[in-house]
């Protein structure tokens, strides 16, 4: 039996990969996300072994060894998989899973049971007499019924015992219900409805389970919202409103909003990706549940002070990702659900075509900050923007940048670019060491380290890296239905790891290198490892997808045919097929 996911996940979490490595290994150079130290398993004099906090997980330029905590712990204290695991499990004072009774499984089923029944109840409320002013506000927010049976809304009634003495009807107990949030214990020692008189969102987790409820009021009044608490299944900073719908999206990107009601608003006008998290500003934890099915963000916060601040909170934490972020300047209307009842789905549509990259954003974050017409403010708006520009990867991509900011403070080009060029070739030098000790050994970048990984056709290999490394970055591509099978892969591990990796993102699963440890070999993880770390470039990442398809597919026929025995019919249909002559 695999671990759980979630007992995987907190084990990483509470068991820092910094920490636990400086316990073997002193590390002390930082370059770029990277703290690099003396490698534990080859000689060495100059720290090629790089630790990313960020991304949680431990690579070796020079031996080519990496992984998560778990394989750093398997390699330098020599134990399986399992025994690793209860190794940091011990060390976090965690306790292990199959160690646990079977009580708190029990429980946790009990729970989402009882919550599926609640939301049931809740949604028959919505049709019943009592019902109807609940029924008359969604008709006045113009939620549709349709909508509201596609996210199961609902209607806690204006008693305060109507759900208890329904769950008690089914079986649940008031602890039971306590428990869940969905009652509360009163000063006389009863049990009341926690929701009352309110408009009921079910938050529903991406395996479909009902986790938690948040209740609007029906109209004005505080408070305007109320969530379930924390409970043994609802964990606010981990879940997305709508995410269970967002996730079936084929549009390429999730729009990330403030509001329950924005999401509903969004997804009856067609924008089937929007979610939003749970009445908290975005976490690190929702940004990498949102990175393992898009690998584009559009926010789209409230348009005010608040929601400007939350932006740029959120930028920061999906770019640490690899997420690509966008965000929507809303005009004219408060919220998204506003913008598009005053101005349609076809406005909305159009603002998210349009929507400013991350570049133009935070370069107007800057300008507004300064008052251009008084030179200091100039000057240190040059500085800031310079340097903003500077960090763009590509030269033409800052050319135009540089452009602009040299408009904006009324500067003649050459000196904004030039100054954007000698900050550019700072950061170069410090940030990109691990880059270029990288690139010193290319021929340790087209082999494994493993000698038993060996490549037999490089070429293939090389597309075959490239794919996994596309999926583990994109895992909405996963879904696609013309990936390869593993079979046609010409490399044996490269094989498995693909198969593996598929496996879970189809079943939506996570794919960090901890929960995937158990099913690869150490050398495969490594490997994983490495091919993770190249750089990658998203935005033509379909296209690249396609080549390496095409390139997987044609090696893997010149194999078959190199292989096969002369037969010399088939090899003239085939040659026939590809449109020349046989001869
Ligand atoms: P309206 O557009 O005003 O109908 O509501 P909204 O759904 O867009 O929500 P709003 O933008 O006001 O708030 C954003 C999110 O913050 C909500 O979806 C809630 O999750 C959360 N929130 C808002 N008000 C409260 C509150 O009073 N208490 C709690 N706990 N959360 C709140
Ligand atoms: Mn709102």
């Amino acid at each position: 039996m695999p671990f759980p996911e979630k007992f995987i996940d907190e084990l990483v979490e509470r068991n820092d990969i910094v920490d636990v490595v400086s316990g073997y290994v002193r590390l002390s150079k930082r370059s770029g996300a990277n703290q690099f130290g003396l490698c534990p398993f080859h000689s060495e004099k100059t720290p090629s072994f790089a630790v990313n906090p960020e991304k949680q997980i431990y690579h070796c330029f020079g031996c080519g060894k990496g992984g998560s905590v778990i394989n750093f712990i398997m390699e330098i204290e020599n134990l399986g998989y399992r025994d690793a695991v209860a190794f940091l499990a011990r060390r976090a004072g965690m306790t292990m899973p199959q160690e646990q009774d079977d009580a708190e499984s029990r429980k946790r089923a009990r729970m989402l049971a009882l919550n599926k029944d609640a939301a049931r109840f809740f949604y028959e409320q919505l049709s019943s007499p009592g019902g109807k002013r609940a029924a008359e506000y969604m008709a006045r927010r113009r939620i549709s019924p349709a909508t509201a049976k596609n996210f199961g809304l609902g209607f806690a009634p204006d008693t305060w015992d109507s759900l208890e003495k329904a769950m008690r009807q089914k079986g649940y107990s008031d602890f039971e219900l306590a428990d869940a949030g969905l009652v509360r214990r009163g000063k006389s020692g009863g049990f009341y409805d926690t929701f009352r008189d309110r408009l009921m969102f079910p938050v529903i987790d991406v395996r479909g389970n009902v986790i938690g409820f948040s209740g609007r009021i029906l109209g004005d009044g505080e408070p305007k919202y109320m969530n379930s608490p924390e409970t043994l299944v609802f964990n606010k900073s981990r879940n997305l409103f709508a995410l269970n719908l967002a996730k079936k999206s084929k549009s390429g990107y999730i729009i990330l909003s403030e509001g329950n009601i924005d999401v509903v608003s969004l997804h009856q006008a067609g924008f089937d990706s929007a979610v939003a998290s749970l009445g908290t500003s975005l976490t690190p934890e929702q940004a990498r549940l949102l990175s393992r099915y898009t690998s584009q963000v559009i926010i789209a916060y409230d348009n005010d002070g608040a929601g400007m601040k939350a932006s740029q909170r959120a930028i920061g934490i999906l770019e640490k990702l690899d997420v690509k972020v966008k965000v929507l300047q809303l005009s004219g209307a408060k919220d998204p659900d506003e913008f598009i009842k005053a101005k349609g789905p076809e406005a909305f549509r159009k603002l998210l075509e349009g929507s400013e990259t991350q570049v133009d954003y935070r370069l107007r974050g800057v300008t507004e900050k300064y008052d251009l017409s008084q030179d200091e403010q100039k000057v240190e708006f040059l500085k800031e923007a310079s340097d903003l520009v500077a960090r763009l990867p590509g030269p033409v991509e800052r050319q135009v940048y540089a452009m602009r900011v040299a408009n904006l403070a009324g500067v003649p080009n050459d000196v904004v670019s030039a100054e954007v060029e000698r900050r550019r070739k700072r950061l170069v030098t410090k940030a990109s060491r691990e880059e270029e000790r990288q690139q010193e050994r290319p021929e340790r970048q087209a082999q494994p380290n493993e000698k038993e990984l060996r490549y037999e056709d490089p070429v293939s290999a090389r597309a075959e890296e490239g794919l996994i490394r596309l999926l583990s970055l994109e895992p909405a591509l996963g879904a696609r239905e013309d990936l390869p099978e593993a079979a046609a892969f010409s490399s044996e591990a490269l094989g498995h790891i693909y198969s593996v990796l598929l496996e879970r993102l189809r079943r939506h699963e996570s794919v960090s290198s901890a929960n995937l440890g158990e099913a690869l070999t150490g050398p495969e993880m490594s490997l994983l490892v490495r091919i993770q770390q190249a750089p990658v470039n998203l935005q033509q990442g379909e296209r690249a997808l396609e080549d390496y398809i095409k390139c997987i597919q044609e090696h893997k026929e010149q194999r078959q045919q190199d292989h096969a025995p002369l037969d010399l019919l088939a090899l003239a249909q085939k040659q026939r097929e590809k449109g020349k002559r046989y001869e």
